[in-house]
């Protein structure tokens, strides 16, 4: 039985799509049978995996939750998962932003998601989550869809601010909806080791929730292969496998993997 891991933070731009996408290869390239979900309307993930025409795919994840909201049933697997090289994902669309908002009428809204992907569940080692930057409708659909939550932070961007937040969220979800969600632990991602602050925040962090939620020992360092590897639409693991972020995400699968023995 596969594992909803979600990849949250209600901060934008730290990391979150890049560590989606390019954890689901490397864990593809441990074996693993994984889906990638793209729960964002601003459709970065779905770029990632080459789509060039998000308005032409005929079924995206905002149709499939608007189909939910409906009570309608969802169209065959195949007709909305679509595959690159060797993983699986379901784009989005601007549509998940109309969903956005009718969520927030709807009651019981909060487990539509997990109404799409528990079902999912049975052909995939895992399933990762991209989510978009903020504690709205949408997030708190995928945080009661979910396992487990990858937490990502970038030291440059005053990480502490907003965690505590996240946090407490995650807190209530577990408390109200969804007993089982797990923080998995806090991803420190685009880290420039040379730079103080890094070192500082880091630090910080640690010390903060050190004992209570583990802090991976990957470390994303900042790269310039990143943002080419995305241009190119392929992940780290073919466009820069000799790259220390590579590296990081080849060794997050592995800390991620290792929790499951
Ligand atoms: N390790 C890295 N080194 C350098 N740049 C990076 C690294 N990781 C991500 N980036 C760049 O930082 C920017 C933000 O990354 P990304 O889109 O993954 O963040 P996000 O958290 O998903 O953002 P949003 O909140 O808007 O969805 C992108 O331009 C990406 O290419
Ligand atoms: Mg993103």
């Amino acid at each position: 039985m596969g594992k909803i891991i979600i990849l949250g933070s209600e901060k934008g731009g730290v990391a979150k799509t890049t560590s989606t996408y390019n954890l689901a290869y490397c864990l593809a390239k441990e074996g693993k049978k994984v889906l990638a979900v793209d729960f964002d309307s601003q459709a970065n993930l779905s770029t990632c995996f080459g789509i060039e025409d998000i308005g032409a795919v005929p079924v995206t994840i905002g149709h499939l939750m608007m189909q939910r909201i409906e009570d309608e049933e969802l169209p065959d697997a195949a007709e909305y998962i679509q595959s690159r090289n060797g993983v699986d994902f379901i784009p989005s669309s601007i549509m998940l932003s109309v969903v956005e908002a009718k969520l927030r009428l709807e009651m019981g809204a909060e487990r539509m998601l997990a109404g799409i992907l528990e079902p999912l569940k049975e052909r995939y080692d895992y399933i990762l989550v991209d989510t978009c930057p903020s504690l709205g409708s949408l997030t708190i659909n995928a945080l009661s869809a979910a396992d487990g939550v990858i937490i990502t932070v970038n030291p440059q961007l005053l990480a502490m601010m907003g965690l505590q937040d996240f946090l407490k969220t995650v807190k209530k979800i577990r408390g109200r909806i969804n007993p089982g969600l797990h923080v998995e632990g806090i991803l420190l991602t685009m880290c420039d080791a040379r730079t103080n602050l890094c070192k500082v925040i880091t630090e910080q962090v640690s010390e903060t929730f050190q004992g209570q939620i583990r802090i991976f020992g990957s470390r994303i360092p900042s790269t310039v292969k990143v943002g080419e590897s995305v241009y190119y639409s392929q992940p780290l693991v073919e466009y820069a496998p000799d790259s220390g972020a590579c590296a990081a995400y080849q060794n997050l699968a592995k800390e991620v993997i290792a929790d499951e023995s």
